[in-house]
This record gives C-alpha cells, structure tokens and sequence, in this order.
C-alpha cells in the first residue's frame, strides 16, 4: 500500500524531482498522485508533466483573497486523493485553518537547521550570522512560518570562501537527500504529530544525515 502524496511548489522544483524520482523506486510508500502549482509559471509544472504526475495550477492572484485561494487548494486536493501533503518550495504562507485541518499530514522543507534562520534568505542569513554549519530541516507543517516539529534535518558545513550561492547549492544536494528520506518515514507510519511533536516508532531511526 502506498501514500497518496500531493507536492505542492511555487518554482523551480527540484525538490518536487527528488520526491518523484525517490517515489518511482520499487517499494517506496508513497505514490505522488498530483503537482499542484500556486504559479502558472513554475518550472516544475513542466518536470512533474514530463514524468506523466498530473498537475494543476490553483494561482493565488486568481482569487479576491486567501479564503478562496485556500477553497480551490482544497478542492484540487480533493480531487487528487492525496492524504499526505508536501511541500516543496511553496512560497504562501498557509491559513492556521488549511493548517490545521491536515496536521500532521503536511510536511515543508526549509534549507537551514530550524528553529535557525527562518523566512527568507536563510543561506544567507546563515552566512551573515558567521555559523559553520548549516544544513535543512523537513519538518511536520503548523500554523507558525517554518515552524513544527523536526521530521529529519540534514547537516552542511559552511566554508569559508561561500557565498549564498555556494552555500545555497549545497543545501540544495543535501535537501534532494533528506525530503525522500522523510517521506519515506512518514508514509512508512514511522512517525506521527502528537502533541505538537515528531513521534517516532523506532527510536533508531534515520533523523540526521550528516555530510
Ligand atoms: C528550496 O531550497 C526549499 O528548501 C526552499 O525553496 C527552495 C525551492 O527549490 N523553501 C523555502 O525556503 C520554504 N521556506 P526547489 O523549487 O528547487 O525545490
């Protein structure tokens, strides 16, 4: 049995390749059953297409409001059967309703070891801050921007001659890594949203990867 999974993006979408590719493997749990886009434009769009997932765009500018951009998210999700939700480069922040309604069932990857450096920009407020590492966190999705219970965080050296692009790339080959890692968690029943944290049913399981 598989996970219907729905990934949800705003870009460029490679976070969106890594879950389809790691899903198109024999044996993995969950099935991407829809790519939804809040952009028209976003470049996934085209990846997902390619590799036959059905899309849909729900365009936030569409709508009169949140309540409505939400009502449409909703209905494309429906429509999709999708139980799990990712996202992947989503850049709305979503209502505490729409959050709510499927917590512990919606996971965000964000490239930096949360709580640090949330929001925008965070290689390069990492860079600016002067830590030596930094890395990415999937986390289980609640009202508050970035925040949640940890699923996996994976670790990425700062050195010395970055600059945001540098540090932003390796972030990136780090994320490709950790988001099909915790799905794979996830679908797998491996960890549960309780009382506003990550439970895990094996107690050795996989939560950090490390360079
Ligand atoms: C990724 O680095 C992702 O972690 C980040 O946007 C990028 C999307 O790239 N997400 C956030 O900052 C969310 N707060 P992608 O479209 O190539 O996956």
């Amino acid at each position: 049995m598989t996970v219907k999974t729905a990934i949800l993006i705003s870009g460029r979408g490679s976070n969106m390749t890594a879950l389809l590719d790691a899903a198109a493997q024999p044996g993995f749990p969950a099935e991407i059953v829809a790519v939804i886009s809040n952009r028209p434009d976003a470049k996934g769009l085209e990846k997902a297409a390619e590799a036959g997932i059905p899309t849909a765009v729900v365009d936030h500018k569409a709508y009169p409001d949140k309540v409505h951009f939400e009502l449409a998210l909703e209905d494309a999700l429906a429509a999709s059967g999708a139980e799990l939700v990712c996202l992947a480069g989503f850049m709305r922040l979503l209502s505490a309703e729409f959050v709510n309604r499927r917590l512990g069932r919606i996971v965000n990857i964000h490239p930096s070891l949360l709580p640090s450096f949330k929001g925008l920009e965070p290689q390069k407020q990492a860079l600016d801050a002067g830590v030596r590492v930094s890395g990415c966190t999937v986390h289980f999705v609640t009202p508050g921007m970035d925040e949640g219970p940890s699923l996996l965080q994976a670790v990425v050296p700062v050195q010395p001659g970055d600059d945001a692009a540098a540090l932003s790339a390796r972030i990136l080959a780090a994320e490709h890594k950790a988001y099909p890692a915790a799905l794979r968690i996830l679908a797998d029943g491996g960890v549960r949203f309780e009382d506003g944290r990550a439970v895990f049913a094996d107690p050795g399981a996989e939560t950090a990867l490390f360079p």
